[in-house]
């Protein structure tokens, strides 16, 4: 079987771990607790092919941004995502882009990406809208998808979306 690794990046809070969980293990936990590293895997089937993803879930605190090099360059498939609620969080994700091509050494269209506004179930403390999530994921020519971990709300879309890109290729 093959495996896909897929890395996925954003700041602290924004719910990288939550939409792994409830991708894995159909879960959402309210309390937070922030990341170190984690490594989740799950068998996938896409248009009969059988993968074996492995998610790395990664740190958004800036003590471990050394670390995302490291990531980067192992990683096949990249989820960028930023939180509705937050706009430091949305801006902060051209610099983790920036990040990817300059380690992978590639323009974006040669790569698996997705970027994932989250918390989408949020909608009073909305600070970034759909509009903007989609303008710059097409000025950037890269699928965006807006996600609720607490909802389930495209979070099989997101992920799936990703396999199917490293399938592609
Ligand atoms: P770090 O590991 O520190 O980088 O954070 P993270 O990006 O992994 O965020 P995490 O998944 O731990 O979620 C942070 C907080 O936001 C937790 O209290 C979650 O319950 C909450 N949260 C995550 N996703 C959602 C969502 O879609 N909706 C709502 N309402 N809350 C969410
Ligand atoms: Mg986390």
């Amino acid at each position: 079987m093959n495996s896909i690794k897929l890395v996925v990046l954003g700041s602290g809070c924004v719910g990288k771990s939550s939409l792994t969980i409830r991708y894995v293990h159909n879960e959402f936990i309210d309390k937070y607790d922030p990341t170190i590293e984690d490594m989740y895997r799950k068998v996938v089937e896409l248009n009969g092919d059988h993968f074996m993803l492995e998610i790395m879930d990664t740190a958004g605190t800036e003590t471990f941004l050394a670390m995302r090099d490291l990531y980067i360059r192992n990683g096949q498939a990249f989820m960028l995502v930023y939180s509705i609620t937050s706009r430091t969080s949305f801006q902060e994700l051209e610099q983790v882009k920036d990040q990817i091509l300059r380690v992978k050494d590639v323009t974006v269209a040669k790569l698996p990406i997705i970027v994932v506004g989250n918390k989408s179930d949020l909608e009073p403390e909305r600070q970034v809208s759909s509009q903007e999530g989609e303008n710059l994921s097409s000025k950037w020519g890269i699928q965006f998808l807006e996600t609720s971990a607490k909802t389930n709300m495209n979070i099989t879309a997101a992920f799936e979306h990703l396999v199917a890109q490293v399938q592609k290729k």
